[in-house]
């Protein structure tokens, strides 16, 4: 293999964050709060092919992590397929996807079987009229439906996100824990992100890390650090009884200073921050009939140029407020988290 290629802070290109589609079947009020949305182009996404193929580039620079994400992944049709060709890639050794899990009920069994290692479910509530207020769907029964199935499937090591916001859910913290225990799942409460399509973010919602401890302390005593590679974007904790959770700081202790990831949306635009402005344009070359070779070199190069550190950045903005406004997303759907796949 290649040696990894570092950035300008020299970090290694190792993780990528493949978005699969745009759509999403929910509407969390955290990414998708607004009525209406413009979408990608359909002749502008990528084909399985073109997917494939942007994967092996990448993963002979040094990727070897790579996560599928949407929107909502499993909207795309015959996901599977695409698992297949990305799990017969040797160099990837972590294939992974972020689901909402409505629709992994039906697709746990298959997915497993076409190669995907390991499955991240978002769960932000353990009730169904909180999900309904929250993400405009009454269909809270099918998530728990798609987590049971996951664990039937067999895969193991099940995450499940609860992206955690001051007046919604902050009090369910320990009854998460308890779920994600007797689902044999680790729960990550991540902080409320400034990110685009957080229209609605305020600072006042976050609820920290350290107040997040502070409660899950008074409710189980003491809690104590668990080191690890220092790349995961989760700090993650172990109770008395050894049950183990995590917690993704990004607002008030973002981790951009080991950050090894970058993000190619369904139509082929990387980002290489999840706050970036703009993106780079992989389709065109593409299209355009370049060869893995032309690839590589505008990979290598751009990403050898990184400085990007989004959210440290953001923890100096004074007034700190949505990242974007609704017409500004509207100008360009690149900017929204649901395109990006966070
Ligand atoms: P693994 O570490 O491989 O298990 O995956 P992950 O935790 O990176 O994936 P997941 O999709 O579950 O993301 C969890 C949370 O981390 C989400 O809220 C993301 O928005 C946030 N996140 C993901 N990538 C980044 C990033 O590059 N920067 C920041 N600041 N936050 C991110
Ligand atoms: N803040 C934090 N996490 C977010 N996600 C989406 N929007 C935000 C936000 N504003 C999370 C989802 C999912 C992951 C891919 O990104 O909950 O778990
Ligand atoms: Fe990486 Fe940007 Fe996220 Fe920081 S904000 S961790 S640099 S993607």
């Amino acid at each position: 293999m290649s040696d990894a290629i570092h950035d300008a802070l020299q970090r290694p290109l190792a993780s990528l964050r493949l978005s699969v589609t745009d759509r999403c079947n929910l509407r969390c009020r955290y990414c998708m709060p607004e009525d209406e949305y413009v979408w990608l182009p359909r002749t502008a996404i990528l084909t399985f092919e073109e997917i494939e193929r942007l994967t092996r580039v990448f993963a002979e620079l040094g990727v070897h992590k790579v996560r599928l994400t949407g929107g909502e992944p499993l909207l795309r049709h015959d996901l599977p397929t695409l698992i297949g060709l990305i799990a017969r890639n040797r160099r990837v050794d972590d294939l992974a996807m972020t689901t909402n899990g409505l629709l992994l009920g039906k697709q746990a069994a298959a997915l497993r079987a076409a190669g995907l290692q390991r499955v991240t479910v978002s769960l932000d509530t353990l009730r169904p009229e909180r999900m309904l207020a929250f993400a405009k769907s009454a269909r809270h029964a099918d998530v728990l439906e798609g987590i049971t199935a996951a664990g039937q499937a067999g895969f193991t090591k099940l995450k499940l996100n609860a992206v955690v916001i001051r007046g919604f859910n902050d009090d369910e913290l320990a009854d998460l824990v308890e779920f994600a225990r007797g689902h044999d799942a680790e729960v990550r409460f991540i902080e409320y992100m400034d990110v685009g399509g957080a229209t609605r973010w305020s600072q006042d919602q976050v609820v920290s890390q350290r107040e997040m401890l502070e409660m899950l302390a008074r409710r189980y005593g003491p809690i104590e650090p668990i080191s690890g590679d220092g790349r995961a974007p989760a700090e993650r904790f172990r109770l008395a009884d050894g049950t183990t959770f995590g917690i993704i700081a990004s607002v008030t202790a973002p981790f951009c200073r080991t950050c090894d990831r970058s993000r190619v949306t369904a139509d082929g635009t990387w980002f290489l921050c999840l706050y970036a402005a703009r993106g780079i344009d992989l389709r065109e070359p593409l299209r355009r009939g370049a060869s893995d070779q032309e690839l590589a070199s505008l990979i290598r190069g751009t990403w050898q140029g990184r400085t990007d550190r989004g959210a440290e950045e953001r923890l100096g903005v004074a007034d700190r407020g949505a990242l974007y406004r609704i017409d500004s997303l509207r100008a360009d759907p690149h900017r929204e988290m649901h395109t990006r796949g966070g």
